[in-house]
């Protein structure tokens, strides 16, 4: 396994790779990104993965400063699991004051967009920046940030880049917890009320399949639920899948999304669901 920190050597290390899997990361690795490096390796002969703490998708009240660093423990995971490492540095990605951005569709300013305004808008620019710096013919995302897998394979398709974008599904603690580098910011008593998230959503997925469709009324009790717990509840919301539009009552493929704080921590997840 190589550690590149350089455009450049990059460049010169993948020139004759003809089948690259990548897998875009900021580090802090966790077993939902070693399954993605495990699936990698699946789709392609070499698999690159990146580690970069991406500055332009934190808003100046977010945790870039804190975020942790940990290039080293990462390296030791991803040993026998991908062939090369490019964990570049901030100068590096941007040696210009990034003024060209990628402008999305309005739906990256609902949910988590809602939340943090400007951050997908500089998640999709280190993406395409990625993009072009690896030229993969495959790039590998976890569907717990699903609304971030949406708008990527939006500007993929809608740019025509020449990559196929695969989402991975998402691995959870033994208590249902999805697996997130912030999920190491929780509290003792943090951690053990988290996994309410995600029971809320199988509630609400097992609603949906008895039957229910009155989705804001299903939408404003599961808030209701959380927030008398002490969560702080961004969103919980039942969407199309294809679009990420409110969801209607004659689709039948949907997905569950919720943000919501305990604490300081911001927790994400969702659930997909197939009525027929
Ligand atoms: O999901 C992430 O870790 C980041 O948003 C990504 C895709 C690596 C871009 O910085």
């Amino acid at each position: 396994m190589q550690l590149i920190s350089t455009i450049e050597e990059l460049r010169v290390r993948l020139k004759n790779e003809s089948a690259i899997a990548f897998v875009p990361t900021m580090g802090n690795l966790h077993q939902g990104h070693l399954d993605l490096m495990l699936k990698a390796r699946e789709h392609g002969r070499s698999v690159v993965a990146s580690l970069f703490v991406n500055p332009l998708q934190f808003g100046p009240n977010e945790d870039f400063a804190q975020y942790p660093r940990t290039l080293e423990a990462d390296c030791a995971k991803l040993q026998g699991l991908v062939d090369v490492v490019f964990a570049p540095s901030i100068n590096e990605m941007y040696p210009l004051q990034q003024t060209v951005f990628i402008e999305l569709p309005p739906v990256a300013c609902e949910l988590c967009g809602a939340a943090r305004p400007g951050h997908f808008r500089g998640m999709a620019t280190v993406v395409l920046k990625l993009l072009n710096i690896v030229q993969p013919q495959v790039a590998l995302f976890g569907k717990k940030d699903y609304q971030q897998l949406h708008l990527i394979r939006q500007l993929v398709t809608q740019l025509n880049l020449p990559v196929n974008i695969t989402g991975c599904e998402t691995v959870r603690a033994e208590d249902g917890l999805a697996l997130s580098s912030r999920n190491q910011y929780l509290t003792e008593a943090e951690r053990n009320e988290a996994a309410f998230l995600y029971q809320t959503l199988q509630h609400l997925r097992q609603q949906i399949v008895q039957g229910e469709r009155n989705f804001a009324l299903m939408q404003q009790r599961a808030v209701d639920a959380l927030t008398r717990r002490g969560w702080l509840v961004d969103y919980m919301s039942v969407r199309n899948q294809s679009d990420l539009q409110a969801a209607q009552a004659d689709q039948t493929e949907l997905v569950i999304l919720a943000a919501a704080r305990l604490g300081k921590t911001r927790l994400l997840d969702n659930i997909e669901l197939s009525i027929g």
